[in-house]
């Protein structure tokens, strides 16, 4: 095996910190697509489910044009965000303490000193609206937390200048989740310990300074890399990219398990103001690849209704839904990719059902033959034990020619 199976070092990996690194998949592992596919110089590279960016970025910084299709609004404009270089770091350091003074400023008139954490009795505190309230898992953030992290918002929000304020957003998100609020990252999101009250100026300063530095060495050589990032759903990926265009691509698609992709990212959208109710949220839901049970909707298994196969029905109906999906994605893909083009899915084994085992590398790998690509490899990425059953689950690295011949 060629990988390490243990952790990723964060500080190895600059700019992919700025936000959300432990939900992404290792830089590395794009790093090694990027060599083995020995790629043209001006070769573009494609994430369809590109999430908070890793596979973008890491492109970018191997100087390859890049393109990534997200569904998820918050992961989306973390990968855009990310993907931009072109403002001067000293202004965004600048723009940051002045806000920071400001926002303590207001703090304090209002009874709250955020750097030594303390506050008076009677306070007015902030809040989101009821609505987007009922989004949020119960207790993801303390209610002075949440105060100070809607007055920063409110006055990040107030720039003008489109890349900064991108930044300093995404820092204070990045912040929000990581130091001030009650979430907790297994595999799965939950809360954790409740912190009544938490600092937020100063780690989002450091947060700011760190993207700052980073920037620094990424202002020059690559004025000519381009990028693009799309918000939606790549199982019409067509609509998105022009014919003949794409020499690679390296992803990481939904797994079909348990996992609700959009249950990792409330607090941000909420905050943000991407999602503001429930009815939001389903409707982005619906634009993901189905990949668990609770994501299939009436319409999808009206079937079923008036039976009583419950979860078994539905594990076999997601299961269909999630190979379906995918294989529509590949399908419309085609036109896009160059004949010789590479491609590189990282996906996971699944057994969460009455254990039966779900070969998900496998059974992509002869969707993706039927449709007319050639099955080039599928490498062993790592191992981890099935919770119930603790059978090993394999993540594997399908890799794939596009022939030019479709099927
Ligand atoms: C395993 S994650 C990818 C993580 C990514 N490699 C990263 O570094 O952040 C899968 C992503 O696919 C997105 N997704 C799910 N269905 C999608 C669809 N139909 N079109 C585009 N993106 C989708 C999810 O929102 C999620 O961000």
């Amino acid at each position: 095996m060629k990988y390490r199976t243990n952790k990723v070092r964060k500080e190895d990996y600059p700019i992919h910190n700025w936000y959300r690194f432990v939900l992404s998949f290792p830089p590395h592992l794009v790093k090694h697509y990027l060599e083995k596919f020995e790629l043209p110089s001006d070769s573009v590279v494609l994430d369809p489910f590109c999430g908070t960016g890793t596979s973008l970025v890491e492109s970018r910084l191997n100087y390859y044009h890049s393109i990534g299709i997200e569904a998820n609004p918050i992961s989306y404009f973390a990968s855009k965000t990310k993907l931009n270089w072109l403002f001067s770091p000293d202004e965004l350091v600048d723009t940051a303490f002045e806000i920071a003074e400001r926002v303590d400023q207001l703090l304090k008139e209002e009874g709250i000193d955020d750097y030594n954490l303390m506050h008076t009795n009677s306070i007015f505190l902030r809040n989101l609206p009821e609505e987007s309230q009922k989004v949020l898992l119960k207790n993801s953030i303390s209610p002075i937390p949440m105060h100070k992290s809607i007055a920063l918002i409110e006055e990040i929000t107030r720039i003008k200048d489109e890349p900064l304020k991108d930044h300093l957003l995404l820092a204070c998100l990045n912040t929000i989740i990581n130091n001030v609020s009650n979430l907790r990252f297994g595999p799965e999101v939950g809360v954790g310990k409740i912190k009544e009250d938490a600092a937020l100026l100063n780690p989002w300063l450091d947060n700011v300074k760190t993207i700052a530095e980073d920037i620094s060495s990424l202002l020059y050589g690559y004025e000519n890399i381009n990028y693009e990032t799309h918000l939606g759903d790549s199982r019409m990926i067509n609509q998105y990219l022009s014919p003949n265009s794409v020499q690679a691509v390296i992803t990481s698609p939904p797994y079909p398990n348990e996992k609700d992709y959009s249950r990792a990212t409330r607090l941000e959208s909420v905050l943000l103001g991407l999602v503001r109710n429930m009815q939001e949220m389903r409707n982005i839901k619906k634009t993901f690849v189905r990949s668990n049970t609770r994501s299939v909707y009436k319409q999808d298994r009206r079937i079923e209704l008036g039976k009583t196969s419950g979860f078994e029905k539905m594990y076999s109906k997601v299961t269909l839904q999630y190979f379906g999906g995918m294989a529509k994605h590949l399908a419309n893909l085609r036109p896009s990719l160059t004949p010789g083009a590479k491609l590189a899915y990282v996906v996971g084994d699944q057994s969460s059902y009455f254990r039966v085992m779900i070969r998900t590398g496998q059974l992509l790998a002869e969707v993706a033959e039927s449709l007319g690509y050639k099955v080039l490899d599928l490498e062993l990425f790592r191992t981890r034990p099935a919770t119930v059953s603790k059978k090993m689950l394999r993540e594997e690295v399908l890799v794939l020619e596009y022939t030019g011949d479709n099927g």
